[in-house]
């Protein structure tokens, strides 16, 4: 249990969807009793508002700075302020369509920033406990009908979004070959929960299912993806930075292979049996396909054998619980949704952190 050794865990990306599940999951949920410094840039996908309640309840155990990862002299001044001894990385650029339209970048955080970090923790090393690198199973490419994605499947991206986590990969591997810096990676599926950004499958489509608004499916629908609830996510990174072996890779997936299409009808279905709409049928109707996105991998499943054989871990939400409990959590959070769709928390990050 190493990480109960730790004092000081930096946490990067802590503002966007999974990083703030991660802290709240760390601090509420587990025994580790050293401080948080979660470092995030604040870009469009990082909310503060995220982490008001753990502000509020972990003064001095949580620490929150406004930071680039790509700033080597800010990333490793902040790291000896804080007498860092462990990474947890989520900072990221992470949606795949921005990475279509707009690469650079996804160059340089996921790629120059992940190397940043490595270079600062190699620099200071002695004490140092775990790198740990959070990434994708978009690295290993896209399936046809049968077979998963093991650790030893080779890399194949297809989109710059995951040919950046790919490179990022390659470089925390090569930093505990080379430098031997305590480094683990867990490539994980798509995950669903609260606070995801609402350009993501489930909060848009849950969203605009809410308001009455069109339902985007790309090409025919049937792109298959391996869906996890993040907290079970969380659970899974826990245990491996806690008792995973440094230098592997784990895979974390939640045995959940559902089409795009079957997804978009579940999430009209629960709203319809909440909420019946007053005008133009069931929800269903909204559905309207779109133009496939290029490169659109078809299948992504994940075989998570070695951490459910290595580190007993599982996931255990099923996908009908933990959808209800998303739609769930964004009818309860309507002001949330409300700031982040009209661009208002961008206006409060503003008047906090200025820039
Ligand atoms: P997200 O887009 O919601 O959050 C990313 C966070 O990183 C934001 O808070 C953003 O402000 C911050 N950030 C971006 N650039 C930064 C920079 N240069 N310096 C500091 N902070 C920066 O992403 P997410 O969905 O929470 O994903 C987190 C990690 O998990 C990513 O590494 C992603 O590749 C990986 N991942 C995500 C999924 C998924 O389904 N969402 C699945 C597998 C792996
Ligand atoms: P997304 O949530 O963007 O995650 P990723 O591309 O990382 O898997 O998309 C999940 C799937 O849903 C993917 O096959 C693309 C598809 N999709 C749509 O059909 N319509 C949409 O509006 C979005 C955002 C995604």
């Amino acid at each position: 249990m190493e990480m109960q050794k730790v004092q000081n865990l930096m946490v990067t990306g802590g503002c966007g969807f999974i990083g703030s599940n991660f802290i709240h999951y760390i601090l509420d949920k587990t025994d580790f009793g050293g401080r948080i410094i979660n470092v995030d840039k604040l870009t469009y996908a990082g909310n503060p508002e995220n982490l008001i309640e753990i502000e509020k309840m972990y003064p001095g155990r949580y620490i929150f700075e406004r930071a680039d990862i790509c700033d080597f002299d800010v990333i490793r001044e902040l790291f000896l302020r804080y007498e860092v001894d462990a990474i947890c990385h989520f900072a990221a650029e992470s949606h795949v369509d921005r990475s279509i339209k707009k690469p650079g970048a996804f160059i340089y955080t996921n790629i120059i920033g992940t190397y940043n970090l490595l270079e600062t923790a190699r620099a200071h090393s002695e004490q140092f406990v775990l790198f740990h690198h959070i990434s994708t199973d978009e690295v290993y490419g896209s399936l046809g009908k049968r077979g998963l994605f093991k650790e030893t499947t080779p890399y194949r991206p297809n989109s710059p979004y995951s040919a950046s986590k790919a490179s990022s990969d390659h470089l925390v591997r090569a930093y505990y070959k080379t430098f031997g810096l305590p480094v683990t990676i867990s490539n994980c599926s798509n995950n669903y929960g609260p606070y995801q950004f609402p350009e993501k499958l489930i909060p848009l489509i849950t969203l605009n299912a809410m308001e009455g608004k069109e339902l985007p499916i790309y090409g025919d629908g049937k792109n298959v993806r391996d869906w996890l609830y993040v907290e079970d996510h969380c659970e899974a990174i826990w245990t491996i930075m806690n008792s995973g072996k440094r230098g592997q890779t784990y895979n974390i997936g939640g045995n959940m292979e559902m089409e795009n299409i079957v997804i978009v009808q579940m999430i009209c279905d629960i709203l319809d049996e909440i909420c019946f709409p007053d005008k133009g049928g069931p929800r269903r109707n909204l559905i309207t396909f779109v133009k496939d996105r290029p490169g659109h991998d078809k299948r992504y499943a994940i075989d998570f054998t070695k951490l459910h054989k290595q580190l007993n871990w599982s996931p255990m939400e099923s996908f009908e619980t933990g959808l209800r409990k998303t739609i769930r959590w964004y009818i309860n959070n309507k002001k949330w949704v409300e700031r982040v769709n009209s661009g208002e928390y961008q206006s409060w990050i503003k008047e906090q952190y200025g820039g």
